[in-house]
């Protein structure tokens, strides 16, 4: 069971930390970890954001443990340098088309939610975010126009194919929840969208026992915060799903507590080989204080037993032991408490 850890950079090296001491506290017999450099870290050490040794050392493993990459001192290089393109770029090679997204509020916490707490408490809900295509993926540029203007452009662009295989992740995810999805669209504008609708259609037909609606994407956004409890799994493209998962996450409560799996279609002989990542970023304003909340990677970790080992009941001990933490009080600076990362890690620890 090898497992990749990429820290990467800011607070994903100091989350990726506790992650790794839950991991390894489980005591699971041959979890084998090696660590690996992406990001802003990466461009320092070899002059590459996603260099090829930690490509090859992605698929040598089973699954990677994933922290966050970004940072401000790394805004002017050209694109193709910029730390972003380590996550992109695996997930791009890697194939993980999927990415899965859970919120749900913890019990405790509805004073935390950007929203009421009677509202706050209805959330739980799976986002499934299309992750290989997209305006992320299309044909992108500047040029000078005919009159003498700067213009950025981005294709955005989905086949049918990429639409038809992560519609079916979403009505099987929604098999196993509450047989409800919600396809989230623009199809009132876009043409993409319009196919995008086509195809969840068609697809729909094959799964009879799950309810399928579809919002566009402002209306989606505006529910979500009107009546989040409506929602079991929204199944969306990259572009919608990168901003609806931000906004789940502050509906929640706070970004430090999402985790997020992405999935492809190779199997390796423990599971799904997938990349699991906090859904925050690296937080440049506070990296370096070890005051970040480890919860996400904690929970991410959770995911990749789940998902990529079949280690149902480690996810779901680890689960509950973040639960059974944020139950007692325990609050970084995101929950509106003073406790440090490493502290939080303890206290997970503790309850495990
Ligand atoms: C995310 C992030 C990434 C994205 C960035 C870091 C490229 O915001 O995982 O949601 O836009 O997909
Ligand atoms: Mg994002």
């Amino acid at each position: 069971m090898k497992v990749a850890i990429f820290p990467g950079d800011g607070i994903g090296v100091e989350v990726t930390a506790q992650a790794v001491r839950v991991l390894e506290s489980l005591g699971l017999p041959g979890l084998t970890l090696f660590e690996g450099d992406v990001g802003a870290a990466a461009y320092r050490r070899h002059g590459r954001p996603l260099p090829a040794e930690t490509l090859a050392m992605a698929r040598a493993c089973d699954a990677i443990l994933f922290g966050a990459v970004g940072d401000p001192s790394c805004d002017a290089l050209e694109r193709h340098l910029r730390p972003e393109q380590a996550v992109l770029g695996l997930r791009a090679e890697l194939g993980l088309f999927a990415n899965l997204r859970p919120a749900k509020t913890f019990a405790g916490l509805e004073d935390m939610s950007a929203l009421r707490p009677e509202i706050a408490r209805q959330i739980d809900l799976l986002i499934v975010r299309e992750l290989n295509g997209d305006v992320y993926f299309g044909d992108k540029g500047m040029r000078t126009t005919a009159t003498g203007e700067r213009e950025g452009w981005d294709m955005m662009s989905y086949c049918e194919s990429e639409v038809r295989r992560i519609a079916h992740i979403g009505f099987r995810a929604a098999q196993g929840r509450n047989r409800r999805l919600t396809s989230v669209d623009k199809a009132n504008v876009l043409e993409t969208s319009q196919l995008w609708r086509d195809v969840v259609i068609e697809v729909s037909a094959e799964y009879p026992d799950v309810t399928l609606d579809h919002l566009y994407v402002d209306n989606a956004a505006m529910q979500l915060v009107r009546a989040p409890g409506q929602f079991d799994v929204v199944v969306t493209g990259n572009l919608f799903g990168d901003i609806l998962s931000d906004q789940a996450s502050m509906c929640v409560g706070s970004i430090g507590l999402l985790a997020s799996a992405s999935l492809g279609e190779r199997m390796t002989e423990y599971g799904t080989f997938g990349l699991y990542e906090p859904i925050h970023g690296s937080a440049p304003d506070i990296a370096g204080q070890g005051i970040a909340n480890p919860m996400a990677a904690i929970l991410s970790a959770a995911m990749m037993l789940r998902h990529s080992f079949g280690r149902d009941a480690e996810a779901m001990r680890i689960e509950a032991a973040v639960a059974r933490a944020l139950a007692d009080g325990i609050r970084s600076g995101d929950l509106g408490g003073t406790m440090g990362t490493a502290a939080i890690g303890d206290a997970v620890l503790e309850r495990l």
